[in-house]
């Protein structure tokens, strides 16, 4: 079948084997099979660019379900299973006055694939709200739960992108969120100045949620209306050396702080600087509202937009000695 309406870039490769997984069950009973020895697990398909068709098995999974698992008057324990659609979860816990993912509202996906690249925007990243998931060992057939401790999160990173990468499926996730005392995380770039354009100045978590869905639309292609991915790139790290070094020539060059030695850049900003933002390639290309954003505009191939990727990394290099990194994985 096409892979075409399960993957955001809606790249049309095809899946020789495909199945679609609604409960622990059926899942168990395909890990189980022996003649697909090779296995892709899709969930949202937000952060795959595929290059072409497959042979192995694809696993859609769309175990659904939302459940409280423990309360008190302060905070709750909300376990979600894999095939939610994280915009829908966000809404969900907004919707009974749940606070803490409000800044990642509109985040393409689903709740099982949040957690392998942490996903973050806004100030904060699932990691600050995550508890634990539960997998289930790809080799055994067993479950397992991660705590938060052994998930080693960091930027757009975790235990499931290394030594765990392809060996589990994340079947629900648990997180803790607050019922009164919201903390409200307004810090991060433009959200407050939109909360002044909407002339709130106590903001609620639904207002926040508002802020940032506004912000989102505003700068970041819709993937039912535009194919794409999100961020193609991460935010590449550099030493404050070579940071300096860049400022000479480029003194309005933007960065946020690292660690003591490093410091991160704005990819998008270099990808601008060097001249992609906006561009056509034929149909794909560079998105026109944020550089960090490669399109699918009709019916480009996986590879034509690995091809601009590869372009993009090569120009930035020779002009800014970075490397970057896709954080979308390629297939
Ligand atoms: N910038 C440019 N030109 C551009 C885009 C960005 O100059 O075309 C510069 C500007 O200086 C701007 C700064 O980059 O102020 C930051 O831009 P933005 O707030 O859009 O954030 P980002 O660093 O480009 C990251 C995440 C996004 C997330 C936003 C908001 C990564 C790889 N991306 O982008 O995540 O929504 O912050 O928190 O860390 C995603 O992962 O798919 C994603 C969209």
């Amino acid at each position: 079948i096409s892979l075409k309406q399960f993957n955001t870039f809606g790249i049309d490769v095809k899946a020789k084997h495909f199945t679609s997984i609604s409960n622990i069950d059926d899942l168990k009973h395909v890990l189980a099979l022996k003649d697909y020895p090779k296995k892709l697990i899709l969930g949202g398909g937000s952060n795959i660019l595929l290059t072409k068709d497959l042979e192995m098995l694809v696993m859609h999974l769309n175990i659904k379900g939302i459940s409280i698992v423990s309360e008190n008057a302060d905070f709750v324990t909300v376990k979600a299973h894999a095939g939610e659609n994280w915009h829908d979860f966000v809404q969900w816990c907004l919707a009974r006055d749940f606070g803490g993912l409000e800044n990642l509202s509109l985040i393409p996906g689903n709740v099982g694939t949040a957690p392998i690249q942490n996903i973050g925007a806004y100030g904060v990243e699932l990691k600050d709200r995550f508890v634990s998931c539960e997998a289930i060992s790809l080799e055994t057939g067993t479950f397992k739960t991660f705590l938060k401790a052994a998930c080693h999160f960091g930027y757009r990173n975790s235990i499931f992108k290394n030594e765990a990468k392809g060996k589990y499926i994340i079947t629900s996730v648990t997180f803790r969120l607050t019922k009164r005392h919201h903390k409200i995380n307004i810090g991060y770039g433009s959200i407050s100045e939109k909360l002044d354009t909407m002339a709130i100045t106590k903001p609620t978590i639904q207002d926040v949620a508002k802020a940032v869905i506004d912000i989102r639309e505003n700068k970041l292609p819709n993937p039912q209306i535009i194919g794409n991915s999100g961020s193609f790139f991460k935010n590449p790290v550099i030493s404050k050396k070579h940071f300096q070094k860049l400022s000479e020539s480029f003194n309005n060059i933007p960065s946020y702080p690292a660690s003591d030695t490093e410091v991160k850049v704005p990819a998008g900003w270099l990808i601008e600087k060097a001249g992609f933002k906006g561009k056509h390639f034929g149909n794909y290309g560079v998105h026109k509202n944020q550089a960090l954003v490669l399109v699918n505009y009709g019916n480009a191939s996986g590879t034509d937009i690995l091809k601009l990727s590869k372009l993009i990394q090569s120009t930035v290099k020779r002009l800014f000695d970075i490397s970057l990194e896709a954080e979308v994985n390629i297939l």
